[in-house]
């Protein structure tokens, strides 16, 4: 980090046609975070002292993410859509009030790490005006291109639309990245016109400019899938890809075993103990944490959830919203647990639905046990006291209550509250007539021959 204070100004002002969405193109989600979450994250990471994000008009969905992400964030609309650097001076207000560098970050470039951005501010501490994010591309159609001299210093961003054929050899190639330690960097903007191919301010022109009067550019140069530009559901995907990646990637070295790495999906956010070990096609929403030990057996779905150290879930196990899992709890194939607690060493290992519930500690909840939590107009809880038997294929109509060490009776639809200790067993008595069997079968064969 800087000494200086530093904005980072945020451009979102895209209309990200071709993503032919609803939704504004940085509010779709990489591993289950917006775009634009993406980019404020890296902001924090820097440390920013205060954030700028520019959108376009009509865009309140945005705008409510950005202050929903970074209640700190300031947000300015960019009347008409003019080039980069008309987005940029949207922010002039924030620019103004600021006295430290500036650095400009797109809200549709969900890659970039925190490390790489400050590299590129480091820069400005070592003489130079203006710090540009370049890589080289692999197909450099359509980015301006970094000119460079002797030294590496920059002379020029030339825009694809306005380079000569011997610019377009150039591969070196502008993320749109780019950081400013000026004293007018107001000015600068103000001098820029629109004499170009497309007819709109480009910041890039900042750099001849700022370099008339003395200000010297730098070029720091990342991987060019860092700054991988999110334009359509493809490239979406592929950043996707490359978030998965990262994330497999990182929890291994935290010490997680993943068998199947690339069939894990993780979220943002996951968090993962160590000795964790995940089977295959297991998939993670947002706010999930599971602590050290436990294992996830294969094709789970977890949201929202806690699992508990050396607990056991799967396979087929679906865990919704506050699923919460006390340690060595055990739910097994096609258990559905949503907003419940399982206190330690519960089990719930077969075919059951956990609705609403809080179950105490080494309680077993037998095969096919319903938690009837909805009377169609409002959810109801079910307590189990620690230690009780619930026998199988059991349905608990809530609000209900079942005390300590209590055993409920196979098939039974339990109604009212069992006292602690107690037996409770609704169902049918069960009768027998001995012989029937062959009786039966002697008068359908009768029968039967009769009819032929
Ligand atoms: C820009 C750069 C180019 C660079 C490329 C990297 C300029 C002039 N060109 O080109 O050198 O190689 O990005 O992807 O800066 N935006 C606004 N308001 C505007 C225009 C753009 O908010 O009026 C935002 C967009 O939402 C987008 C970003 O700025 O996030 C870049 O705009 P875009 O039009 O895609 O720039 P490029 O022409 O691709
Ligand atoms: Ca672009």
């Amino acid at each position: 980090m800087t000494a200086r204070p530093l904005l980072i100004v945020v451009l979102a002002a895209g209309l990200g046609t071709r993503m032919k969405s609803a939704l504004p193109k940085v509010l779709h989600k990489i591993a289950g975070r917006s775009m634009l979450a993406h980019a404020l994250a890296a902001a924090r990471e820097l440390g920013a002292s205060a954030l700028a994000v520019v959108i376009g008009p009509d865009m309140e969905g945005v705008r409510a993410e950005a202050v929903r992400e970074e209640p700190s964030a300031q947000v300015f609309v960019q009347a008409q859509r003019n080039g980069t650097a008309d987005a940029v001076l949207a922010a002039r207000e924030a620019i103004a009030r600021h006295k430290g560098d500036v650095l400009v970050l797109y809200a549709d470039t969900p890659l970039l790490t925190a490390p790489t951005l400050q590299r590129l501010l480091a820069t400005l501490d070592s003489g130079a005006g203006i710090a540009v994010l370049g890589f080289e591309a692999a197909d450099a159609t359509g980015y301006g291109r970094l000119l460079t001299v002797a030294g590496g210093w920059l002379a020029a961003i030339r825009e694809d639309k306005d380079a000569s054929e011997e610019e377009r050899r150039i591969r070196l190639c502008n993320s749109g990245v780019m950081g400013f330690r000026l004293d007018d960097l107001l000015g600068v903007l103000g001098r820029i016109g629109t004499a170009n191919a497309k007819g709109e301010f480009y910041l890039t022109d900042a750099i001849e400019i700022a370099g008339k009067s003395g200000a010297r550019a730098a070029v720091v140069t990342c991987a060019e899938e860092e700054v991988l530009g999110i334009n359509s559901r493809d490239q979406l995907a592929a950043a996707e890809a490359i978030f998965q990646r990262r994330a497999r990637l990182a929890a291994m070295r935290e010490g997680v075993t993943l068998i199947a790495p690339e069939t894990v999906w993780l979220s943002w956010d996951t968090k993962l103990g160590r000795d964790v070990v995940i089977e295959p096609n297991v998939f993670f929403g947002p706010g999930v944490t599971v602590e050290d030990g436990a294992e996830i057996k294969a094709n789970c779905y977890i949201e929202r959830s806690h699992i508990g150290r050396a607990a056991r879930v799967g396979p087929f196990a679906r865990l919704r919203p506050n699923a919460n899992l006390g340690p060595r709890v055990h739910v097994g194939n096609f258990v559905e647990i949503k907003n419940s607690t399982l206190a330690e060493g519960a089990k719930a290992n077969h075919l059951s639905y956990v609705g609403d519930g809080d179950v105490g500690a080494g309680a077993n909840i037998g095969a096919g046990t319903i938690f009837c939590n909805y009377d169609g107009f409002n959810k109801h809880r079910t307590e189990i006291g620690a230690g009780a038997f619930i026998g199988s294929n059991s349905s608990l109509v809530a609000p209900v209550k079942i005390g300590e060490g209590a055993y409920i009776g196979s098939g039974s639809v339990i109604t009212k509250d069992v006292a602690a200790g107690a037996l409770a067993l609704e169902r049918a008595p069960q009768t027998e007539r001995p012989g029937w069997a062959a009786k039966f079968r002697a008068m359908m064969g009768r029968r039967k021959a009769k009819a032929g």
